[in-house]
Protein backbone atom coordinates (compact mmCIF):
# COMPACT_ATOMS: atom_id res chain seq x y z
CA UNK A 1 0.00 0.00 0.00
CA UNK A 2 1.10 3.11 -1.08
CA UNK A 3 1.19 6.00 1.33
CA UNK A 4 1.49 9.64 0.03
CA UNK A 5 1.69 13.19 2.10
CA UNK A 6 0.91 16.59 1.17
CA UNK A 7 1.91 18.95 3.67
CA UNK A 8 0.09 22.26 3.17
CA UNK A 9 3.23 25.28 3.64
CA UNK A 10 1.30 27.63 1.01
CA UNK A 11 0.06 30.07 3.89
CA UNK A 12 1.58 33.43 4.56
CA UNK A 13 1.91 33.34 7.98
CA UNK A 14 0.30 36.76 8.47
CA UNK A 15 -0.57 36.21 12.35
CA UNK A 16 2.98 34.84 13.03
CA UNK A 17 3.95 38.98 12.45
CA UNK A 18 7.32 37.47 11.29
CA UNK A 19 9.01 38.85 8.26
CA UNK A 20 8.87 36.33 6.40
CA UNK A 21 6.29 32.90 5.79
CA UNK A 22 6.27 31.34 9.68
CA UNK A 23 7.63 28.08 7.94
CA UNK A 24 10.90 29.63 7.32
CA UNK A 25 11.84 30.36 10.95
CA UNK A 26 14.72 28.28 12.32
CA UNK A 27 14.51 27.22 15.63
CA UNK A 28 17.35 24.50 16.30
CA UNK A 29 19.46 24.93 13.71
CA UNK A 30 16.38 23.89 11.26
CA UNK A 31 13.41 25.53 9.70
CA UNK A 32 9.66 24.84 10.74
CA UNK A 33 9.19 23.04 7.33
CA UNK A 34 12.49 21.02 7.57
CA UNK A 35 11.66 19.67 11.50
CA UNK A 36 8.04 19.13 9.60
CA UNK A 37 9.20 17.10 6.53
CA UNK A 38 11.87 15.51 8.72
CA UNK A 39 9.37 14.25 11.38
CA UNK A 40 7.36 12.52 8.50
CA UNK A 41 10.97 11.01 6.24
CA UNK A 42 12.36 9.47 9.45
CA UNK A 43 9.15 7.62 10.36
CA UNK A 44 9.71 5.33 7.21
CA UNK A 45 5.91 5.25 6.84
CA UNK A 46 5.74 7.37 3.55
CA UNK A 47 6.33 6.70 0.37
CA UNK A 48 5.75 10.31 -1.70
CA UNK A 49 6.03 13.84 -0.41
CA UNK A 50 4.28 16.72 -2.18
CA UNK A 51 4.99 20.08 -0.60
CA UNK A 52 1.86 23.03 -1.38
CA UNK A 53 4.11 26.59 -1.78
CA UNK A 54 2.94 30.02 -2.09
CA UNK A 55 4.30 31.23 -5.18
CA UNK A 56 7.05 34.26 -3.32
CA UNK A 57 8.43 31.59 -1.00
CA UNK A 58 9.36 28.90 -3.73
CA UNK A 59 12.82 29.97 -4.10
CA UNK A 60 13.45 29.54 -0.61
CA UNK A 61 11.91 26.48 -0.15
CA UNK A 62 12.52 24.11 -3.28
CA UNK A 63 16.39 24.21 -2.04
CA UNK A 64 15.51 23.37 1.50
CA UNK A 65 13.34 20.31 0.00
CA UNK A 66 15.17 16.93 -0.09
CA UNK A 67 15.57 15.20 -3.09
CA UNK A 68 12.07 13.19 -4.63
CA UNK A 69 10.10 15.99 -2.76
CA UNK A 70 7.82 17.14 -5.17
CA UNK A 71 6.80 20.98 -5.09
CA UNK A 72 3.11 22.47 -6.34
CA UNK A 73 2.07 25.83 -6.06
CA UNK A 74 -0.82 26.55 -3.16
CA UNK A 75 -3.55 28.75 -3.96
CA UNK A 76 -5.29 31.48 -1.85
CA UNK A 77 -6.79 29.11 0.54
CA UNK A 78 -6.00 26.09 2.03
CA UNK A 79 -8.22 24.11 0.72
CA UNK A 80 -7.27 25.10 -2.64
CA UNK A 81 -3.87 24.30 -1.95
CA UNK A 82 -4.64 21.04 -0.92
CA UNK A 83 -6.96 20.53 -4.14
CA UNK A 84 -3.26 21.65 -6.35
CA UNK A 85 -1.14 18.89 -4.46
CA UNK A 86 -3.94 15.75 -4.74
CA UNK A 87 -3.57 16.07 -8.27
CA UNK A 88 0.45 14.69 -7.59
CA UNK A 89 -0.73 12.57 -5.40
CA UNK A 90 -0.26 8.69 -6.83
CA UNK A 91 -0.79 6.79 -3.51
CA UNK A 92 -3.32 4.61 -1.92
CA UNK A 93 -3.85 6.48 1.55
CA UNK A 94 -3.15 10.51 1.82
CA UNK A 95 -2.24 11.99 4.69
CA UNK A 96 -3.01 15.91 4.74
CA UNK A 97 -0.79 17.86 7.57
CA UNK A 98 0.19 21.84 8.48
CA UNK A 99 3.62 22.55 7.45
CA UNK A 100 3.60 24.82 10.63
CA UNK A 101 2.80 21.00 12.92
CA UNK A 102 6.67 20.29 13.12
CA UNK A 103 6.04 18.63 16.65
CA UNK A 104 3.82 15.49 15.34
CA UNK A 105 5.00 12.47 16.56
CA UNK A 106 5.35 9.08 14.42
CA UNK A 107 2.80 7.54 17.24
CA UNK A 108 0.42 10.47 15.45
CA UNK A 109 1.56 9.10 12.05
CA UNK A 110 1.48 5.70 12.36
CA UNK A 111 -2.35 6.08 13.78
CA UNK A 112 -3.40 7.99 11.50
CA UNK A 113 -2.52 5.45 8.74
CA UNK A 114 -3.58 2.93 10.43
CA UNK A 115 -6.85 4.47 11.08
CA UNK A 116 -7.46 5.74 7.49
CA UNK A 117 -7.20 2.29 5.49
CA UNK A 118 -9.14 0.73 8.55
CA UNK A 119 -11.99 3.31 7.77
CA UNK A 120 -11.44 5.18 4.84
CA UNK A 121 -11.03 8.57 6.68
CA UNK A 122 -9.66 10.14 10.24
CA UNK A 123 -8.78 13.28 11.57
CA UNK A 124 -7.17 13.70 14.94
CA UNK A 125 -9.02 14.89 17.96
CA UNK A 126 -7.23 16.21 21.30
CA UNK A 127 -9.77 16.73 24.01
CA UNK A 128 -10.59 20.35 25.43
CA UNK A 129 -9.28 20.93 28.83
CA UNK A 130 -11.06 24.04 29.14
CA UNK A 131 -14.84 24.21 29.43
CA UNK A 132 -15.53 25.62 25.81
CA UNK A 133 -17.77 27.67 24.94
CA UNK A 134 -19.19 29.62 21.47
CA UNK A 135 -19.42 33.73 21.40
CA UNK A 136 -19.78 36.08 19.03
CA UNK A 137 -16.97 37.73 21.04
CA UNK A 138 -18.74 40.09 23.64
CA UNK A 139 -21.63 37.51 24.89
CA UNK A 140 -22.11 33.78 25.22
CA UNK A 141 -24.09 32.20 22.68
CA UNK A 142 -23.54 28.52 23.98
CA UNK A 143 -22.04 26.30 26.91
CA UNK A 144 -20.43 23.36 24.67
CA UNK A 145 -18.92 21.85 27.55
CA UNK A 146 -15.46 19.72 27.65
CA UNK A 147 -16.52 16.14 28.00
CA UNK A 148 -16.97 15.48 23.93
CA UNK A 149 -15.48 18.70 22.49
CA UNK A 150 -11.93 18.33 20.84
CA UNK A 151 -9.34 20.46 19.07
CA UNK A 152 -8.64 19.25 15.45
CA UNK A 153 -5.28 18.83 14.48
CA UNK A 154 -3.34 17.32 11.91
CA UNK A 155 -2.11 14.69 10.02
CA UNK A 156 -5.88 13.78 8.44
CA UNK A 157 -6.22 10.81 6.57
CA UNK A 158 -7.54 9.35 3.78
CA UNK A 159 -8.53 6.91 1.35
CA UNK A 160 -6.71 8.71 -1.88
CA UNK A 161 -9.24 8.15 -3.99
CA UNK A 162 -12.26 9.25 -1.33
CA UNK A 163 -10.83 12.46 -0.43
CA UNK A 164 -10.20 13.50 -4.32
CA UNK A 165 -13.81 12.38 -4.60
CA UNK A 166 -15.29 14.16 -1.77
CA UNK A 167 -13.35 17.48 -3.10
CA UNK A 168 -14.46 17.48 -6.75
CA UNK A 169 -18.29 16.79 -4.97
CA UNK A 170 -17.23 20.10 -2.72
CA UNK A 171 -19.78 23.02 -2.91
CA UNK A 172 -17.98 26.25 -3.40
CA UNK A 173 -18.00 26.77 0.68
CA UNK A 174 -14.90 27.49 2.51
CA UNK A 175 -14.53 24.52 4.24
CA UNK A 176 -12.41 23.84 7.80
CA UNK A 177 -9.98 21.30 6.69
CA UNK A 178 -10.03 18.25 4.25
CA UNK A 179 -11.95 16.17 7.21
CA UNK A 180 -15.11 18.53 6.81
CA UNK A 181 -14.76 18.06 2.91
CA UNK A 182 -14.38 13.86 3.31
CA UNK A 183 -17.26 14.02 5.81
CA UNK A 184 -19.72 16.78 3.37
CA UNK A 185 -19.28 13.17 1.04
CA UNK A 186 -18.66 10.29 3.00
CA UNK A 187 -20.97 11.06 6.18
CA UNK A 188 -18.58 8.89 8.79
CA UNK A 189 -15.29 10.52 9.68
CA UNK A 190 -13.48 8.47 12.50
CA UNK A 191 -10.99 9.74 14.77
CA UNK A 192 -7.80 8.86 16.24
CA UNK A 193 -6.08 10.63 19.59
CA UNK A 194 -4.13 13.59 18.73
CA UNK A 195 -1.35 15.10 21.41
CA UNK A 196 -1.14 18.61 23.17
CA UNK A 197 2.49 19.01 21.84
CA UNK A 198 1.30 18.62 18.27
CA UNK A 199 0.03 22.56 18.23
CA UNK A 200 0.17 24.77 15.25
CA UNK A 201 2.80 27.43 15.17
CA UNK A 202 0.32 30.71 14.86
CA UNK A 203 1.09 33.64 16.98
CA UNK A 204 4.30 35.52 18.11
CA UNK A 205 4.37 33.56 21.40
CA UNK A 206 4.80 30.04 19.86
CA UNK A 207 7.64 31.48 18.12
CA UNK A 208 9.17 33.15 21.24
CA UNK A 209 8.29 29.92 23.01
CA UNK A 210 10.51 28.15 20.27
CA UNK A 211 13.64 31.05 21.45
CA UNK A 212 14.24 30.36 24.53
CA UNK A 213 17.70 31.02 25.15
CA UNK A 214 19.27 27.67 24.22
CA UNK A 215 23.52 27.63 24.93
CA UNK A 216 26.06 25.30 23.40
CA UNK A 217 29.74 24.64 25.22
CA UNK A 218 32.65 23.71 23.66
CA UNK A 219 36.33 22.98 24.76
CA UNK A 220 39.14 22.71 22.22
CA UNK A 221 43.19 22.01 22.99
CA UNK A 222 46.25 22.43 20.23
CA UNK A 223 49.82 22.26 21.04
CA UNK A 224 52.45 23.50 18.35
CA UNK A 225 56.23 22.54 17.90
CA UNK A 226 58.63 26.25 18.65
CA UNK A 227 61.20 25.40 15.60
CA UNK A 228 63.75 28.11 13.99
CA UNK A 229 62.93 29.33 11.18
CA UNK A 230 59.26 29.90 11.45
CA UNK A 231 56.34 32.82 12.34
CA UNK A 232 54.90 32.60 15.43
CA UNK A 233 51.14 33.79 14.34
CA UNK A 234 48.61 33.83 17.52
CA UNK A 235 45.59 34.73 17.01
CA UNK A 236 46.25 36.05 13.59
CA UNK A 237 48.90 38.72 15.00
CA UNK A 238 52.89 37.79 14.37
CA UNK A 239 54.62 37.90 17.21
CA UNK A 240 58.29 38.65 16.77
CA UNK A 241 60.46 36.03 18.79
CA UNK A 242 63.04 33.76 17.25
CA UNK A 243 61.33 30.89 16.99
CA UNK A 244 57.71 30.25 15.39
CA UNK A 245 55.57 27.40 15.84
CA UNK A 246 55.42 24.16 13.07
CA UNK A 247 52.80 22.99 10.79
CA UNK A 248 50.78 22.27 7.83
CA UNK A 249 49.09 26.07 7.95
CA UNK A 250 50.18 28.83 9.60
CA UNK A 251 50.14 26.60 12.73
CA UNK A 252 48.14 29.63 14.85
CA UNK A 253 47.70 27.54 18.21
CA UNK A 254 45.72 30.13 19.66
CA UNK A 255 43.30 29.91 16.32
CA UNK A 256 43.00 25.98 15.99
CA UNK A 257 42.36 25.53 19.55
CA UNK A 258 39.33 28.34 19.80
CA UNK A 259 38.21 26.86 16.50
CA UNK A 260 37.85 23.28 17.87
CA UNK A 261 36.03 24.87 20.55
CA UNK A 262 33.75 26.26 18.49
CA UNK A 263 33.37 23.49 16.26
CA UNK A 264 32.83 20.85 19.45
CA UNK A 265 30.03 23.00 20.90
CA UNK A 266 27.93 21.90 17.93
CA UNK A 267 29.61 18.30 17.96
CA UNK A 268 30.52 19.25 14.36
CA UNK A 269 34.12 17.33 14.78
CA UNK A 270 37.25 18.90 14.58
CA UNK A 271 39.87 21.03 12.55
CA UNK A 272 41.75 18.23 11.59
CA UNK A 273 38.43 16.35 10.36
CA UNK A 274 37.59 19.72 8.43
CA UNK A 275 40.80 20.85 6.84
CA UNK A 276 43.04 17.93 6.70
CA UNK A 277 46.86 18.47 7.23
CA UNK A 278 47.15 16.08 4.50
CA UNK A 279 45.04 18.19 1.76
CA UNK A 280 47.69 20.87 -0.30
CA UNK A 281 44.74 23.62 -0.16
CA UNK A 282 45.66 24.25 3.27
CA UNK A 283 49.51 24.28 3.49
CA UNK A 284 50.36 27.31 4.59
CA UNK A 285 47.19 28.52 5.41
CA UNK A 286 45.90 31.47 7.09
CA UNK A 287 43.83 30.20 10.09
CA UNK A 288 41.80 33.17 10.54
CA UNK A 289 40.32 32.08 6.68
CA UNK A 290 39.98 28.87 8.45
CA UNK A 291 38.21 30.36 11.48
CA UNK A 292 35.76 31.94 8.96
CA UNK A 293 34.84 29.03 7.69
CA UNK A 294 34.22 27.53 10.95
CA UNK A 295 32.01 30.33 11.99
CA UNK A 296 30.03 29.97 8.25
CA UNK A 297 29.21 25.89 9.46
CA UNK A 298 28.51 27.26 12.79
CA UNK A 299 25.67 29.33 11.48
CA UNK A 300 24.15 27.09 8.84
CA UNK A 301 23.79 25.01 12.06
CA UNK A 302 21.84 27.42 14.13
CA UNK A 303 24.64 28.83 16.43
CA UNK A 304 26.78 31.74 16.71
CA UNK A 305 29.50 32.58 18.94
CA UNK A 306 28.76 34.61 22.23
CA UNK A 307 32.11 34.20 23.67
CA UNK A 308 35.22 32.83 23.86
CA UNK A 309 38.23 31.94 26.31
CA UNK A 310 41.68 30.55 25.88
CA UNK A 311 44.72 30.11 28.10
CA UNK A 312 47.73 30.08 26.46
CA UNK A 313 51.01 27.99 28.07
CA UNK A 314 54.44 29.32 26.76
CA UNK A 315 57.09 29.81 28.53
CA UNK A 316 58.92 32.32 25.98
CA UNK A 317 58.14 34.96 24.36
CA UNK A 318 56.40 37.08 27.08
CA UNK A 319 52.58 37.27 25.47
CA UNK A 320 51.42 40.03 28.10
CA UNK A 321 51.72 42.96 25.84
CA UNK A 322 50.59 41.23 23.07
CA UNK A 323 47.05 40.22 24.34
CA UNK A 324 45.35 43.66 23.83
CA UNK A 325 45.87 43.34 19.31
CA UNK A 326 45.33 39.25 20.26
CA UNK A 327 41.89 39.79 21.91
CA UNK A 328 41.13 43.14 19.25
CA UNK A 329 41.88 40.36 16.22
CA UNK A 330 39.91 37.88 17.38
CA UNK A 331 36.82 39.60 18.40
CA UNK A 332 36.98 41.50 15.09
CA UNK A 333 37.06 38.12 13.23
CA UNK A 334 34.54 36.39 15.36
CA UNK A 335 32.14 40.04 15.22
CA UNK A 336 31.77 39.96 19.07
CA UNK A 337 32.81 42.16 21.28
CA UNK A 338 36.31 42.59 23.23
CA UNK A 339 34.82 42.36 26.13
CA UNK A 340 33.72 38.53 25.14
CA UNK A 341 37.23 37.51 24.40
CA UNK A 342 39.72 36.33 27.22
CA UNK A 343 42.40 35.44 26.60
CA UNK A 344 45.02 34.54 29.07
CA UNK A 345 48.64 33.40 29.39
CA UNK A 346 50.75 31.22 31.34
CA UNK A 347 54.35 29.90 31.91
CA UNK A 348 54.37 26.97 32.65
CA UNK A 349 57.70 27.41 35.54
CA UNK A 350 59.91 25.28 33.45
CA UNK A 351 58.10 22.31 33.78
CA UNK A 352 57.37 19.94 30.92
CA UNK A 353 58.19 20.76 27.00
CA UNK A 354 56.54 23.49 27.26
CA UNK A 355 59.18 24.67 30.12
CA UNK A 356 61.96 23.38 27.66
CA UNK A 357 60.17 25.84 24.88
CA UNK A 358 59.89 22.93 23.01
CA UNK A 359 55.83 23.86 21.74
CA UNK A 360 53.11 26.05 22.76
CA UNK A 361 50.06 24.85 24.07
CA UNK A 362 46.37 26.62 24.28
CA UNK A 363 43.44 25.56 26.05
CA UNK A 364 40.04 27.26 24.77
CA UNK A 365 36.67 26.96 25.50
CA UNK A 366 33.68 28.62 23.58
CA UNK A 367 29.70 29.55 24.44
CA UNK A 368 27.36 29.44 21.56
CA UNK A 369 23.74 31.21 21.23
CA UNK A 370 21.27 29.58 19.38
CA UNK A 371 20.17 32.16 16.54
CA UNK A 372 17.06 33.01 14.99
N1 LIG B 1 -1.81 27.03 4.10
C1 LIG B 1 -1.74 26.71 2.74
N2 LIG B 1 -2.33 27.51 1.79
C2 LIG B 1 -3.01 28.62 2.17
C3 LIG B 1 -3.13 28.96 3.53
C4 LIG B 1 -2.52 28.14 4.47
O1 LIG B 1 -1.11 25.70 2.39
N3 LIG B 1 -3.54 29.38 1.22
C5 LIG B 1 -1.12 26.21 5.09
C6 LIG B 1 -0.15 27.01 5.95
O2 LIG B 1 1.09 27.17 5.30
C7 LIG B 1 -0.07 26.22 7.23
C8 LIG B 1 -1.41 25.48 7.27
O3 LIG B 1 -2.03 25.66 5.99
O4 LIG B 1 0.98 25.27 7.24
C9 LIG B 1 -2.31 26.01 8.38
O5 LIG B 1 -2.71 27.35 8.11
P1 LIG B 1 -2.40 28.61 9.04
O6 LIG B 1 -1.88 28.17 10.35
O7 LIG B 1 -3.60 29.49 8.99
O8 LIG B 1 -1.16 29.28 8.27
P2 LIG B 1 -1.10 30.66 7.49
O9 LIG B 1 -2.30 30.82 6.62
O10 LIG B 1 0.24 30.67 6.83
O11 LIG B 1 -1.10 31.72 8.68
P3 LIG B 1 -2.04 33.03 8.85
O12 LIG B 1 -3.46 32.51 8.77
O13 LIG B 1 -1.67 33.57 10.18
O14 LIG B 1 -1.70 33.96 7.70
MG1 LIG C 1 -4.30 30.91 7.53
Amino acid sequence: MKISLILACAGKGKRAGLNKNKLLFTFDGKTVLEHTLDKFINSNLIDEIIVSANPDDVEFISPILPNGVEIVLGGDTRTQSVINALDKVTGDIVLVHDGARPFVSKRMIEDCIKTAIKHGGCIPVYPSRDTMVKSDGKIITEYLGKGDVYSVQTPQGFNANHIKNAYANARAHAYNDDGEVYLATYGKLFTYLGEQNNIKLTYPEDFSKLTTLDYRFGTGFDCHRLVEGRKLILGGIEIAHDKGLLGHSDADVLTHAIMDAILSATANRDIGYHFSDKDPAYKDACSMNLLQRVLEMTTELGYKVASVSASIMAEKPKLLKHIPAITENLAKALSIPTQSVGISATTLEGLGFVGREEGICVHATATLVKIN
